[in-house]
Order: C-alpha cells, then sequence, then structure tokens
C-alpha cells in the first residue's frame, strides 16, 4: 500500500521487511556519519493535532536522518484554531508540493479519512484510541533485539487498554508475528470487543506478570477518561502498578516496556521504570529506526 495507516493492513511478510530494513537503518544511525540521502527528492508534513514528544520527535529525525525535507505542524499554534477544516488545512499544506503527510488526530479513522480525500502518501502517527502502527512496529523490534525472537514470546499489555492505540497495534503486530498475547486491568479499562482479538484476558496482576515473558505497562490516559467509572489513581497503583518488589517476586527475569509518557507511582514506579529490566528508552531509540524504515519503503511504494 502507499500508506501506513494500521498494523491491521500489514502481512507478517511487510513487518519483517520493515523489522530488517530498520535494523539497516539503526546501524546506519550509529555511525560518526548518521545521514543518507535516500529521500533527498521527498518533502514531507508532520501534522500533529494532539501532543506528543516521541513520535514527532523521532519521526523529524528519521526524516532529516533520509535527507528529506521537513515541515511541522502543530494545530495548536495554526489556523485550525480559527476553524479550517482538516481536508483544507492539508489540500492547503499539500499546494506547497509536499509528498507525505505525518498525521497525529484525536479521532480514530482520521488517517483513512484523509487517505481518500488527498494524494499524499499518509502515514498514521496515533488516530485517537484507534491504532499507533509505528509505536507497534518499534515495540516488537525491541522485544525481538532484547529476546532475539516475537515468535513464541508471552506478551501482556498491562492497564488502560480501553483507551489506547497502542494496544490495539501492539495486539495485531504481535499476534502476526507468533506471540502469544494477554491484556491485565480493571474490567472498565478492558474493551468488551477484546474477545474478537483472541487474547487472553486476565484481572489480576500477578497471575499475569507470573505467565508473561514481557510486560508493556501503559499510561493511564486520564485525558481520555470518564473519571466517574474509573478506579481512582490511588486505587489503580495499589492493583496494577508495577513495583520493584513485585518484580522481584516473580519466578523469572521479566522485560519491562512502555511506550510513554510514564505516570511514574501510577502505572509504573521509578526504580522499574529505571532498571536493567526496563527497555523503555531502547524502545525510544529504536523508534527512529523504525520510522527511518517505514518512510524509506513507503517512499518506493508512491502508487
Ligand atoms: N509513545 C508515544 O506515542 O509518545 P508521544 O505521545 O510522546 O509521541
Amino acid at each position: 500500500s502507499k500508506h501506513l495507516l494500521g498494523i491491521k493492513d500489514l502481512t507478517k511478510k511487510d513487518i519483517e521487511l520493515i523489522l530488517e530494513t530498520a535494523n539497516t537503518f539503526k546501524d546506519v544511525i550509529n555511525r560518526p556519519i548518521k545521514k543518507v540521502p535516500s529521500l533527498r527528492d521527498i518533502t514531507i508534513a508532520n501534522i500533529f493535532f494532539e501532543n506528543s514528544t516521541r513520535t514527532k520527535l523521532s519521526f523529524e529525525l528519521a526524516q532529516k536522518r533520509l535527507s528529506a525535507d521537513v515541515v511541522n505542524f502543530a494545530a495548536s499554534s495554526s489556523s485550525v484554531s480559527k476553524g479550517e477544516t482538516l481536508i483544507d488545512t492539508v489540500n492547503n499544506i499539500l499546494s506547497m508540493k509536499v509528498d507525505m503527510v505525518v498525521m497525529r488526530h484525536p479521532y480514530p479513522g482520521a488517517g483513512v479519512f484523509l487517505s481518500k480525500h488527498i494524494d499524499a502518501q499518509i502515514i498514521n502517527a496515533g488516530d485517537g484510541a484507534h491504532e499507533h502502527p509505528t509505536q507497534a512496529l518499534l515495540d516488537a523490534y525491541s522485544i525481538k533485539e532484547k529476546l532475539g525472537e516475537v515468535a513464541g514470546k508471552k506478551v501482556v499489555i498491562v492497564g488502560d487498554v480501553l483507551h489506547s492505540r497502542v494496544a490495539l497495534s501492539n495486539i495485531l503486530c504481535l499476534q502476526k508475528l507468533g506471540a502469544e498475547v494477554m491484556v491485565c486491568g480493571p474490567t472498565t479499562l478492558i474493551p468488551k470487543y477484546i474477545h474478537t482479538l483472541g487474547v487472553k484476558v486476565e484481572h489480576n496482576l500477578m497471575k499475569a506478570l507470573n505467565w508473561c515473558d514481557v510486560a508493556n505497562m501503559l499510561r493511564i490516559q486520564l485525558e481520555r477518561q470518564d473519571i466517574k467509572y474509573f478506579p481512582s489513581l490511588r486505587e489503580y497503583s495499589m492493583m496494577y502498578g508495577l513495583n520493584k518488589k513485585i518484580l522481584n517476586s516473580l519466578d523469572k527475569e521479566i522485560v519491562v516496556m512502555h511506550p510513554g509518557p510514564i505516570n511514574r507511582g501510577v502505572e509504573i514506579t521509578s526504580d522499574v521504570a529505571d532498571s536493567k529490566q526496563s527497555i523503555i528508552l531502547n524502545q525510544v531509540e529504536n523508534g527512529v529506526a523504525i520510522r527511518m524504515a517505514v518512510l524509506y519503503l513507503l517512499a518506493s511504494q508512491k502508487s
């Protein structure tokens, strides 16, 4: 496909090609000269209708490492605040001859909608609580890097699955690569459709952690919550927060992940987030190589 809208559109082979290509780019960005000319003729607009630190900066770095021309757009400081629509906004940006659009948007399906109305290639950088494909790809890459492979590994996604785009993309990506996936959290934060995805559901954190090889601790998305249905943050961290005492009580050494940003002391304590079992900053590092791979491969699929 000419776009990357979700993991749902990718085959196992597509994902493996992205991970292999990212491996090559990881070598490139660790060299003294980090830049390659691959996207010299490509202009990319990063348009963010929602805040971001990791995704926005790593896409921009990936684009610059590939020698693309880059423009950045944050909705909060743009004419969107004067009422300009999504399509008008993007068409105005495209009139400046932009080839690719990397978009984050609060509405699920915003990328699909845009891809039907404009000519440029679209990469979904997170659409509401729907998909965040490059996050899932960098997570799979990081698991493979740490454990040698993804196939056969047991991964539990803990916490606010209901409001998470990382969860759905991770579930789809890990399953395509042959991992076993479980979700764990309070009933109020596990979506009803989860049973259609073929994942295990566990409400007891200790049972989930004793089952897994990898625990991916999701952030509680207070900005998307209806607070009255939610266990209080104190209750949540008591029942589902990962701390060093719990980690040390497990039979085996599990790998700890978190997509960021972290609510320290809520879903994960600092002594776990900063421990040697945590690969949180490796995930961020790998995000640049994964995004270089996605951009590079899409640039060769223009039509
Ligand atoms: N993991 C992630 O998407 O982080 P940002 O929201 O900071 O981009």
